[in-house]
């Protein structure tokens, strides 16, 4: 939610902050923005509606005159404020500060009446340029412009990742976080700033974290950082594991096409020393993880977006294998309601970023009913705020994910998931070694599963071609297979714009059946288990109302093709836990084909942000 990019070096500083904010437009792309200090530490700074593409051609019509060693730049996710040239980030206060921000300023109204009132004038509807006039107005009182900084900050509510940069101090800039993410780079002839590392590896693979509350003064040479406090503090300097190259688009057309293709690797990747031949290791959670589970009577999931459909899954497993009960909500609900959270309940957020807040603040408030919980992330991102806050941590491996719409954090959430359904099992002594031993064996099918369900993709991309015209479309499942067309239904609203729901099938006569005539799409997902013939009664329901059907199917499942009704074998004799992981293949790849067709930015879907970091 946001993105934000900067450096002091020796050279400039210009091509890195555009090399930069490409890799962050995940972030957002409502417009996008960055300030030099040119010679004379003169402000010179270019803003853009749109894509950074639109902020790189504006650049060349100026003849990509803007240049100094000090800048930063922004991609914005409009929050306060339409996506205009006059509310794009870097704001500027009295030619004297220019920042960066990242987060909402809750009190920010009051900050500004406050500020009119002094004499400052508001250029943007933004709740970020209070920020920026705070700092001046704080400079005419401190002698540096850290200081200033740390006072400005106190009058803040709300959360904030910043970089900021002075005309009368231009050899700094100061970055400061507050529940949004920063990393500082260290680099050889410059240090840096960036929302995440992929913005930076062009220029160093060595990172430091900054800690909720820091902030930073960063020079050529020199890094001196401060907690929340004032005290001076060390941060250790990390080494990224991430390869340039992970985060190019090779030779696809699309980032969600190359990661959906991925997944096999991903997957490989997630099980890598976490399994045996025959058996899940249960310290693969952490080396307290034995100890906490063999405590818990309980799990409660929170998560948002396809993380929560991950967690839908997951409770039918928990359930059903590890015989534990378990409860799942999406974290912006949670967090603002009053809920009972007993002794001895594992507490697990599942994110592929780790940052998102309204899953953030869910943990936090968790803490604070109950401090007796144990506390799990699975997420994808090592250095991020829920890994800080919680007791065991379980990363996903999945590599870097740069499509908007989750595909293989999605599949390799799923398989974190197993791999916790099986260790609580064993704990709780409910499976026994047969069973883990299936589940091991069906977990290490899956890549080989993958890649033959990737083999439907002509098949599906003919289908997609019947959406074109469509305006709506039902995804129908039962069990686990509500959850996986729930995913289905996200993806295609994500990036097709096509108004998508779903709903477990033996509900459909309830309600949506009223919905269904031949404009009315309806994708089921029928795998050969004990709810089968139930699925099927359903399927004629749908079939008698004139519905256009397509099932994907076990090969086994036999589902009648009828009339209007196309009916797709993408597998065979599947397990509990492998067969919703292999039904998300089709529907990623009808949801990725049918975009192509209706022609949306794929990677990029309008109004959609990659990590949600505001509320
Ligand atoms: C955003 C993204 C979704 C993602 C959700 C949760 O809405 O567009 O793709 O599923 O956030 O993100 P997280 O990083 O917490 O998994």
């Amino acid at each position: 939610m946001c993105g934000i990019v900067g450096g002091v070096t020796n050279k400039d500083i210009t091509t890195l902050l555009l090399e930069g904010l490409n890799h962050l437009e995940y972030r957002g792309y409502d417009s996008s923005g960055l300030i030099v200090l040119s010679k004379n530490n003169i402000f010179d700074r270019a803003r853009s509606v749109g894509k950074v593409k639109n902020l790189e051609d504006n650049l060349k019509a100026r003849d990509n005159k803007i240049k100094g060693n000090i800048g930063i730049a922004h991609t914005r996710w409009a929050t306060h404020g339409e996506p205009t040239i006059n509310n794009a980030h870097p704001h500027i206060s009295m030619n004297s500060v220019s920042l960066v921000h990242n987060g909402i300023i809750e009190n920010y109204v009051e900050l500004k009446n406050d500020q009119l009132t002094k004499g400052y004038t508001f250029a943007s509807e933004t709740d970020t340029e209070v920020i920026a006039h705070a700092i001046d107005f704080a400079m005419k009182s401190c002698s540096t412009l850290i200081s200033s900084v740390q006072l400005a900050i106190k009058s803040f509510s709300g959360s904030y990742g910043l970089g900021i940069i002075s005309s009368k101090y231009p050899d700094q800039i100061i970055a400061a976080r507050k529940g949004s993410p920063l990393v500082i780079g260290v680099g050889v002839n410059g240090n840096y700033i960036a929302s995440d590392q992929m913005a930076l590896l062009s220029v160093t693979k060595e990172f430091i974290f900054l800690e909720e509350g820091d902030i930073a003064e960063i020079k050529i040479d020199k890094i001196t950082i401060y907690d929340l406090d004032g005290n001076l503090v060390d941060r250790p300097i990390k080494t990224s594991n991430l390869k340039p190259g992970q985060t190019d688009l090779g030779n696809y057309d699309h980032f969600m096409q190359k990661e959906i293709f991925e997944q096999p690797q991903a997957i490989r990747d997630t099980l890598e020393s976490r399994i045996t031949n025959d058996s899940v290791l249960i310290s693969a959670f952490g080396d307290k993880a034995e100890e906490i589970v063999s405590r818990i009577k309980q799990v409660q999931i929170i998560a948002c977006g396809t993380s929560y459909n991950a967690g839908l899954v997951a409770k039918y497993w928990l359930e059903d294998i590890a015989k534990i009960p378990c409860n799942v909500e999406v974290a912006s609900e949670y967090r603002y309601r009053h809920p009972i959270l007993l002794n001895n309940t594992l507490f697990i957020t599942l994110s592929q970023s780790g940052e998102t807040a309204d899953t953030v603040e869910a943990l936090k408030t968790a803490k604070k009913i109950n401090n007796n919980i144990s506390t799990l992330c699975i997420t994808n991102s090592a250095e991020s705020s829920l890994t800080r806050l919680s007791d065991l941590i379980f990363l996903t491996h999945a590599g870097p994910e740069i499509g908007v719409a989750s595909t293989k954090s999605f599949t390799t959430q799923l398989v974190s998931l197993a791999l916790l359904t099986c260790s609580i099992g064993k704990i709780k002594q409910v499976i026994n070694k047969k069973q883990e031993r299936e589940i091991v064996d069906g977990l290490k099918r899956l890549p080989g599963l993958i890649n033959e369900a990737l083999l439907q993709e002509t098949q599906i991309k003919k289908l997609a071609i019947r959406f074109k015209t469509k305006n709506s479309a039902l995804f129908l499942g039962r069990g686990t297979m509500h959850a996986i067309a729930m995913e289905g239904a996200l993806k295609l609203k994500e990036i097709s714009y096509i108004h998508a729901e779903a709903y477990p099938a033996g509900e459909l006569k309830h309600g949506p059946i009223a919905l269904i005539d031949k404009d009315m799409p309806v994708i089921a997902i029928a795998p050969n288990d004990e709810l089968l013939e139930k699925l099927k009664s359903n399927l004629q329901e749908v079939k008698s109302r004139g519905s256009q059907m397509i099932v994907f199917e076990d090969e086994n499942s036999k589902v009648q093709e009828l009339e209007a009704m196309e009916v797709i074998p993408i597998t065979s004799n599947l397990g509990r836990i492998t067969a919703p992981i292999i039904f998300t293949i089709p529907l990623q790849l009808l949801s990725y084909h049918v975009a192509l067709i209706k022609e949306t930015d794929v990677d990029k879907p309008r109004n959609l942000a990659k990590s949600v970091t505001v509320e």
